[in-house]
């Protein structure tokens, strides 16, 4: 079958629609584009968990506060398409702009207690553009199932949580954070990095390694945890850490004592690029 780009509201919808007549199950993958193994990773499970898959390309306007790299942000739609091919993407939604949000755009999805924390510190208006935009990819594809990678942790809960208070009838799918050989987490703002910067960045999953390696051995406090991540990461001078946080991954709220379900999350800057990483403690 071949893949088809849909870039009209209307067609996604009229598409969505006929494949619900034929109750053929429908997968989501919403994306910003510039597509890496860890975006096909999803794909990959979407062909799992469905009997279509749709790949959003979207780079979405409301996620970025003025001064945030919206415009610089990777593009490269005919290398994305040949991916999706490759993978047997059924159709690429690859809505416009002007299309997804009119100029009268009024309305927002809020997650009051979750959007704030961690990355919404340094990005206060970032997760309502997130959830506004996954609210209407929702809508308009109108999926069974949709997959986001544990990579954006808070996001993927945001989402989980946004499914549940507003009733959708969508199946949400978190997949596991894939990363490079040397363990930096694959992200489309990777190629920002310079070799150096690429390097220094290493020390941020290194340092939730030895956090791991650390509960492993017993440590229960979070404080002791995070003075040796600390440690390393002020060790890497390239390294402007933002935040580094153990938390409880339902309420995003702080622990004193690492228990099932704790997320360690750092972000930090390298030079201008900001980049998160996290472990999920089962
Ligand atoms: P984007 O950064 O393109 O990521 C799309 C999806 O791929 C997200 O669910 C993200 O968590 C997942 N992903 C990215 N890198 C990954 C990795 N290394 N391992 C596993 N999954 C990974 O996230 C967004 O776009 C946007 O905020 C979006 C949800 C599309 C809304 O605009």
């Amino acid at each position: 079958m071949t893949m088809r780009v849909i870039d009209s509201l209307p067609a996604m919808l009229e598409y969505s629609r006929q494949l619900r007549l034929q109750k053929l199950r429908i997968g989501l993958v919403p994306t910003m584009g510039y597509l890496h193994e860890g975006h096909l990773s999803l794909i990959r499970l979407t062909k799992k968990n469905s009997d279509r898959v749709v790949v959003s390309i979207f780079v979405n306007p409301s996620q970025f506060a003025p001064g945030e790299d919206f415009e610089k942000y990777p593009r490269d739609f005919e290398h994305d398409l040949t991916l999706c091919q490759q993978e047997g993407v059924d159709v690429i939604f690859y809505p416009a702009a002007v299309e997804m949000y009119r100029s009268d755009h009024t309305t927002y999805v809020i997650s009051d207690s979750l959007a704030a924390k961690l990355c919404g510190v340094s990005r206060p208006t970032h997760f309502k553009g997130v959830a506004t935009v996954v609210a209407k990819l929702f809508n308009i594809v109108q999926p069974d199932v949709a997959i986001f990678g544990q990579k954006d942790a808070q996001q993927s809960l945001i989402i989980r949580r946004m499914v549940v208070d507003l009733n959708f009838a969508v199946q949400i799918i978190v997949a596991p954070i894939i990363r490079q050989q040397d363990g930096l987490t694959m992200s489309s703002r990777n190629k920002y990095l310079t070799p150096a910067p690429r390097q220094a960045a290493l020390v941020l999953y290194q340092s939730l390694q030895k956090a791991e390696q650390l509960i492993r051995q017993g440590e229960t406090h979070a404080a002791t945890i995070q003075r040796t991540m600390m440690t390393m990461i002020q060790g890497v001078p390239d390294v402007r850490l933002d935040y580094l946080a153990t938390v409880d991954f339902d309420t995003l709220e702080p622990v004193q004592k690492i228990k099932s379900n704790t997320l360690i999350a750092i972000a930090a800057y390298l030079g201008t690029t900001r980049l998160i990483d996290n472990v999920l403690i089962i």
